[in-house]
């Protein structure tokens, strides 16, 4: 059964994020002269899609994933689905946010889902943040800065085991494609499935 205090939060997250297009209209105008940065999309959710975040939750539950580790926190509306489900299965989230900001209205948005129990935030560089991490992971979520997804999936790579699940986002963007590369080219290692009309994958440590 649906929770309410979830449900409700999710609710008002995914209709203010609808808005985006104004806060990444802004962010794009700022990088006309230079790389882009995730500071100029300070003000901007980037979420995951409703579909998403419902099939994320579905595969830790099913699979009895406990520890997760996100990469990409925003304003926590990915993170609030992982942490519904690991209090279904007596788990918890890491997840990462190299944003002050993000992770200080990404707090308050778990909190009022009522899920602050079952998350813990590290801010900063999530290349540095996680580096000390040695905690077995049950389920992988990139969602960060696209360039970064390989050189993190093999920081943490040492971490996964048969079984682990890997979700990557965005794999239809170039930033995602050396990663995409490393993952699909190493079929005796993982199996990987396209999901949400290969916006994503989803790949399985064998
Ligand atoms: C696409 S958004 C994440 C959206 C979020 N997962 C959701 O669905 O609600 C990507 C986030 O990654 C953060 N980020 C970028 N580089 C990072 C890094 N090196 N370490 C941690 N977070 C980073 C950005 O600031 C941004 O908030």
């Amino acid at each position: 059964m649906k929770d309410t205090l979830v449900e409700t939060t999710l609710r008002t997250l995914h209709r203010d994020a609808k808005k985006d297009y104004m806060r990444i209209g802004k962010g794009v105008v700022k990088s006309i002269f230079r790389p882009i940065q995730p500071a100029d999309f300070e003000h901007a959710y980037l979420p995951i899609s409703r579909e998403q975040g419902e099939s994320m939750r579905e595969l830790i539950v099913v699979n009895n994933c406990k520890n997760v580790v996100e990469f990409g926190t925003s304003f926590g509306i990915s993170t609030i689905y992982l942490a519904d489900a690991v209090r279904q299965t007596g788990g918890r989230v890491v997840t990462t946010e190299l944003l002050a900001s993000k992770v200080a209205k990404a707090k308050m948005n778990v909190h009022e889902a009522g899920l602050g129990d079952y998350v813990e935030f590290l801010e900063g560089d999530a290349m540095l943040t996680l580096k000390s991490h040695d905690q077995p992971i049950d389920f992988l979520f990139l969602d960060g800065w696209k360039d970064l997804y390989l050189p993190l999936f093999q920081l943490l790579e040492p971490l996964l085991h048969s079984g682990s699940l890997i979700y990557a986002d965005n794999m239809n963007m170039a930033g995602t494609q050396p990663y995409a590369d490393y993952i699909l080219g190493r079929e005796d290692q993982y199996s990987s499935l396209p999901v949400d009309n290969g916006k994503a994958y989803v790949s399985r440590a064998c």
